[in-house]
Order: C-alpha cells, then structure tokens, then sequence
C-alpha cells in the first residue's frame, strides 16, 4: 500500500510539469487565459504555433513514460483471475494524468489529460494505444474537431477494455474507467460546443 502511495504521488508531482503551461510561460503568453484555456497541445498549437506545441507533445508524452517506468520499478503486482498486472504502473500513470489535469505548481489549473493518457496506455498496451490514436486521427480527418477525436477514440478505449476477448483484467478496466471518466468531465464544455456548433475546428 505504502508503494503503490508513493507511486500515486510520484505520478502526480511528474503529471504537475504540465508542458503546455511552463512552455507558454517562456513565450510569454498563459496558454490558459487564451484560446480554449486549455494547457494542452491543441491549445498550444492554436495558440503558440507548430514548435510550441512539439515541446508540448514531447513533454507531456514523456512525462507519462517516466511515471510509469516509475510506477514499474516500484513492482507492486495483483493477481485478477489469470493474468497480473503492474498496479503500481497503472497508479503512476493516472497520477500523471491527474496532475496534468490538476498540477499542484500551477494552482490546479492544467489540460485535459488526452496527451499523456495516451503515453501511459502505451507503456500499458502498445497496441490498444495505437489503435486509439489511429482512430483519432481518422475522426480528425474527418471532421477538423480535435475535440472529437480525443472524445470517440477516448470511448473507443472503454468499450474495447470490456471487451473479454482482449484478455484485460480487472485493474486494466478500472484504470481506464477512472481516465475515461476523467478525460469526458475535462471535454463537457467541448461537448458543449460541439453540440452547438460554436467548437472550434482545426486549422494549418
Ligand atoms: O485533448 C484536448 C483536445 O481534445 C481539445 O482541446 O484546446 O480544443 O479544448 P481544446
């Protein structure tokens, strides 16, 4: 218990150097008083441009990483039927993600976690995470609404964990429950706005 404690801080304090923030800060700008207010990467791409947001998307994808090699070394393991899972790993992780979203250096105002959720899914399952960006993408494509994809490839994600045939157990499924939950709160006023058509849509 006391490690996988120490997992969950670690993951929160690393999540905490939200990229988009400390970035903004050296342009000049508070990415979160501008565009979307969002600290993420579609808010820096909007608003800093192509390099900004590279930083961004290094940083936050790195972060993700680092706390699960974290959470990995800490080598808290459960048994869920058949299979054993890195708990500690999935601790980590979505201690990253809530410190991203909520980081404790920049007065609990952050992103919306997709970015380093993504990175984290990863380092738990290379495939699922591919699929869930691919999907992205081609949502994208599809209708300009980075919004959108983050939100379908984010259900796309729940549905498949409770899918038996994929073999995930039940601490998977809990993990992707709680950011899947997380990442749709973070979207409401995106659902908002793509409801009445005001969301903004993604432009070179
Ligand atoms: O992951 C964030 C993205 O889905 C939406 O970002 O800045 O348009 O609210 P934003």
């Amino acid at each position: 218990i006391l490690k996988l404690f120490v997992a969950l801080a670690a993951g929160y304090f690393l999540g905490s150097l939200n990229t988009a923030v400390i970035v903004g800060k050296i342009y000049g700008k508070d990415i979160r008083s501008h565009g979307s207010k969002s600290a993420g990467l579609t808010n820096t791409l909007r608003v800093l441009g192509k390099s900004a947001a590279m930083f961004v998307l290094i940083g936050d994808i790195l972060k993700g990483i680092l706390a699960c090699i974290i959470g990995l070394l800490l080598g808290v393991y459960f048994y869920s039927g058949e299979m054993m899972d890195s708990v500690s790993l999935l601790v980590a992780g979505a201690g990253a993600v809530i410190g991203h979203n909520w980081p404790v250096y920049f007065k609990f105002k952050g992103g919306k976690g997709a970015l380093t959720a993504v990175a984290v899914l990863f380092m738990i399952n290379w495939m699922i995470a591919l699929l869930c960006i691919l999907f992205f993408i081609f949502i994208i494509a599809l209708t300009r609404y980075v919004s959108l994809g983050t939100i379908s490839a984010t259900m796309l994600i729940a549905i498949i964990s409770f899918i038996p045939v994929f073999g995930h157990t039940l601490y998977f499924n809990m993990f992707i429950s709680l950011i899947t939950f997380i990442v749709i709160f973070k979207h409401r006023g995106n659902i908002q706005r793509l409801l009445s058509g005001t969301e903004n849509k993604l432009t070179f």
